[in-house]
Formats: structure tokens, C-alpha cells, sequence
């Protein structure tokens, strides 16, 4: 029976899972990243540490689970979007890559922004100070060394491919994040290239998602215990690959993101872009599909924040404490906002605030208000993409976030909308990435892989906490607003 490998390089751990043909998990394995924070506005991670963990949780797998490695015919590639990962001519990391959370390319990102919104069109959104091309720019003035000795570009999950099978190359989802992408082409913008003072012969070849893009080398396979041939497919961007695993791929299907960070996501089968709106509209990971998604810098990693500050309590432990004090909206708000915001804000600045505390505040209100303030910015990514004209009435629900059911039910209460829970939900984009490996080697119809999952229940909306969180939504905007400037003032 052959088997299926996923590799999804998120932001905190590299996840690997290996599955047979049937989707069953035959074991899965997890490798932690940091990240670094030089300076107030930086997010950074060494390209190395990628392949180690990668490295770490493929020999776990190989522990786990050596006859279904010794099977495996394909791998699937899933990764974090929008870094700068450089290399040098011997394929040598020239420094950290900055991350899809990196604040500090947002002078860069405004001038790309003044090239008009013809190209931000294009493009799929206005250049974002997270994405790789306001970066390059920035790197280009302030270390003009590293552009110097830079050879190629790739994205995160491409150094794994690299690694993998000595190839260069990414795919159209992944590609989509660098604003240096025709979104409607799927091929590199000559002018957001040029725009960025780019040679275009650093940019790696496009590969669709779906199709093969090199064999793992001789070498590689015997480490891991591998077969030797196996294919490794194109893979994606985490969000596209992670609509993949729930086959979030037909017009119109959504779904809500709970990882690190969070979004709002719509398959579609045209770009459809809305500059206007910070939605992006992308390329999906599947040939002729794009998207247009809410992209939130702040997922379950403020619950991770949160959780840091009261003293590393167990999250179990505060999500139980929350889910008994909770008996309607919380009298406290949360702004989420740890790394800025890209939708609806476009604010590096911004950052997380507690408002409301008095001498009696319980840790429960303080955890309850940060799951909230999530749920009360992806009703902002629900306004974005509903003025962009993609309104959503139901949704699917991925991501390690979906553990727990309190904030699903909270989620479901704060859109209005009826979610669909999946066997396996919080498995994400490796799993995903484990359905593009199998399209890879024609092992199944893209209509029988693509499937949605079975869908374990269907959390409803409470139309009375529908109604009760509304004035409270209101109040965060209205906070943010008041703090906009403040945040701009106090930046560093
Ligand atoms: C999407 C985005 C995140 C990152 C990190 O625009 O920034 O999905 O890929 O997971």
C-alpha cells in the first residue's frame, strides 16, 4: 500500500504526518522554531533551523512508522508565506529571513502602494510591509550587502524542496504572498519585479502545486528511510494548502484559519481582486483556483501570549477557567493586534491592549476577552471580504485553534455563521500538503482527493450571542480607531 507524506514548515513547529491511501494517519510528528525579535518591529528565523526541524521530524516519522516511509511515493510541501529567505551562490543563507509578520518594510511597502492600484491589482492586494517585496527594498537600503550577494530567492517551504531534491522552485499560492506575483498569469510581474530593482534571474521556476517539481535525492532517502523516486510535489502557501486538506477548493467554499495567525478564506474560480478592502485575492494551490482572504497577523498565538504573561499556565487549564466565567460578551476588550494587522488595518504599529481592568479582574475575563478580541477581528476579515464581494454563509474551521470547542462555539457566535468541525481539523496544512503529493503522482481523481473530510459536527450560532456581541464589536473598532494614532506615535 503506498503512502503519503506531508511537511508543513509553520511558524512554530515543522509538522510532518505520512498517510495511506485511505487518508488514515499512520503517524505524524512535530519539530518547534522560534522566532527572534532583534529590534521592536522585526520577526526573524534562520533558514537552518528550518531543514533541522524538518530534519528532526522526518527521523521521528521514521522511528514512528518505518514500513509506511519505506511506502511513501510522494511528498506534499506546505510552509509560512511572505519571507525573505536569500541564498548565496552555494545555496548558503545570507542572513535570517524576515517573516509574514515583519513590521518594518512599511516606508517601502507605501511607496510600492504609490505605484498606483492598477498594480495592486495585479498583484491581488496593495504591497503590505510583511510581503518579500517591500523587504527586498528594505534590505536593498539598509543592508545593501545582502541583496549584493544574493543568488536566488525562494520561499520558506522551497529551502525544504531544495534540501529535499536539489531543485529550485515554488509554486503560484506561495509565490502569490512575495507581491512580486500576476496573480491572473500565475507567472512573475515584470513590473513589481522591476518596481523592487529585482534581476529576475534570481526568482525561482513556478511549479502548480499539484504537479511534481523534483524526485528526493539518493542520499536524502536513505537518511530518512525512504524508497528512492519519490516525487516531491509543488505544495503551497499554510492557508491555500490548509483549504486543500478540507476541500475548500470549489467557487464560494470558506473557511476560518486558527493557527499562529488567522484568516477568513474564499475559493474561488477567477481572481477577483479588491485593493480597496486589504483583502487578498491570490492564487490558490491548485491549477485554475484562486482566493480572496482576510489575512490576521493574531490567531492562537495571543492565546499563547496570554497564557506566557499569567505565569505559562496550561492553555487547558485557562480555557476551561474562561469557558465557566464566561456567561455572555466580556465587560474587557482585547485588541489582538501583537504584530500589527494586515486586514483590515494595514498597521505594523498596532499593538495588543487590555482595556477595562478594575481591582477585581479574574485571570478567566482576561483569557475570555483575548479569545474575543480574534473572534472580533475576523468579523473584520467578514466586513473585508463582504465589501469585496464575497460574502460567506457557512464555513469550515482548520487549525490547532479548533481544539477548542468553547472558542469555535465563540467564533460561530461572534460571524453568525454555522461552522463545520472535521475529523482531524486541527491536523492543518500537512495534511493538505499529503492530498497535493498524491495529485502529484495521479494516485486518485482531483475529485475524490479534493473531498471535504468527514465533517464531525456543525457548531450553530447562538442567535441570542449573535445579537449581544454586536455593540461589542463596535466598541474594538471604536478602540482601535481611538488608538490608531497612538500607536503610530509611540512606534519605534
Ligand atoms: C497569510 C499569512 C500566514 C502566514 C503564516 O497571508 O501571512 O498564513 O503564512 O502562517
Amino acid at each position: 500500500m503506498a503512502s503519503f507524506l506531508g511537511l508543513d514548515l509553520g511558524t512554530s513547529a515543522v509538522k510532518a504526518i505520512i498517510v495511506d491511501e485511505q487518508e488514515t494517519v499512520l503517524a505524524s510528528a512535530e519539530a518547534p522554531l522560534r522566532v527572534a525579535t532583534p529590534s521592536p518591529l522585526a520577526s526573524e528565523q534562520n533558514p537552518q533551523d528550518w531543514w533541522a526541524a524538518a530534519s528532526a521530524a522526518l527521523e521521528q516519522l521514521a522511528a514512528l512508522a518505518p514500513r509506511a516511509m519505506a511506502d511513501t511515493r510522494a511528498i506534499g510541501l506546505s510552509g509560512q508565506m511572505h519571507a525573505t529567505v536569500l541564498l548565496d551562490e552555494a545555496d548558503r543563507p545570507i542572513r535570517p529571513a524576515m517573516l509574514w509578520n515583519d513590521g518594518r518594510a512599511h516606508a517601502e511597502a507605501d511607496e510600492l502602494k504609490a505605484l498606483g492600484d492598477d498594480l495592486a491589482a495585479e498583484l491581488g492586494v496593495p504591497a503590505l510591509s510583511g510581503f518579500t517585496a517591500p523587504k527586498l527594498l528594505w534590505l536593498a537600503r539598509h543592508e545593501p550587502d545582502t541583496i549584493a550577494r544574493t543568488a536566488s530567492l525562494l520561499l520558506p517551504k522551497d529551502l525544504l524542496r531544495l534540501h529535499l531534491t536539489g531543485e529550485r522552485a515554488t509554486d503560484p499560492s506561495d509565490a502569490a504572498g512575495t507581491w512580486l506575483f500576476d496573480q491572473a498569469r500565475r507567472d512573475w510581474s515584470p513590473r513589481a519585479v522591476a518596481a523592487v530593482g529585482l534581476n529576475p534571474a534570481l526568482l525561482p521556476r513556478i511549479v502548480e502545486g499539484s504537479a511534481p517539481s523534483g524526485i528526493v535525492r539518493p542520499g536524502i532517502a536513505a537518511r530518512f528511510g525512504l524508497p528512492q523516486g519519490v516525487v516531491v510535489a509543488g505544495g503551497g502557501g499554510d492557508t491555500m494548502v490548509g483549504g486543500v486538506g478540507i476541500g475548500a477548493v470549489e467557487d464560494g467554499r470558506a473557511f476560518v484559519g486558527l493557527s499562529t495567525s488567522a484568516q477568513l478564506f474564499v475559493a474561488s474560480d477567477a481572481h477577483h481582486p479588491a485593493p480597496d478592502h486589504l483583502v487578498h485575492a491570490f492564487c490558490h494551490a491548485l491549477p485554475g483556483r484562486w482566493c480572496q482572504m482576510a489575512a490576521l497577523l493574531n490567531g492562537a498565538s495571543v492565546l499563547a501570549a496570554v497564557a506566557h504573561l499569567v505565569g505559562d499556565v496550561p492553555i487547558e487549564t485557562l480555557l476551561a477557567e474562561a469557558e465557566a466565567h464566561d456567561t455572555g460578551p466580556s465587560s474587557l476588550l482585547v485588541l489582538p493586534y501583537l504584530s500589527g494587522e494586515r486586514t483590515p488595518h494595514d498597521d505594523p504599529y498596532a499593538r495588543g491592549v487590555v482595556f477595562g481592568l478594575t481591582r477585581d479582574t479574574p485571570r478567566a475575563a482576561l483569557v475570555q476577552a483575548a479569545l474575543e478580541g480574534v473572534a472580533f477581528s475576523l468579523a473584520d476579515g467578514q466586513a473585508a471580504l463582504a465589501a469585496a464581494g464575497a460574502a460567506i454563509t457557512s464555513a469550515g474551521v482548520v487549525g490547532g485553534g479548533t481544539r477548542s470547542a468553547f472558542w469555535v462555539q465563540m467564533i460561530a457566535d461572534v460571524l453568525g455563521l454555522p461552522l463545520r468541525v472535521y475529523a482531524g481539523a486541527a491536523r492543518g496544512p500537512a495534511f493538505g500538503a499529503t492530498r497535493l503529493a498524491k495529485l502529484a503522482v495521479g494516485a486518485g481523481s482531483p475529485a475524490r482527493v479534493l473531498a471535504e473530510p468527514q465533517v464531525l459536527r456543525v457548531v450553530e450560532p447562538e442567535l441570542r450571542r449573535t445579537e449581544a456581541y454586536r455593540p461589542r464589536i463596535e466598541a474594538f473598532r471604536h478602540l482601535y480607531r481611538a488608538l490608531r494614532p497612538e500607536f503610530a506615535r509611540a512606534a519605534p
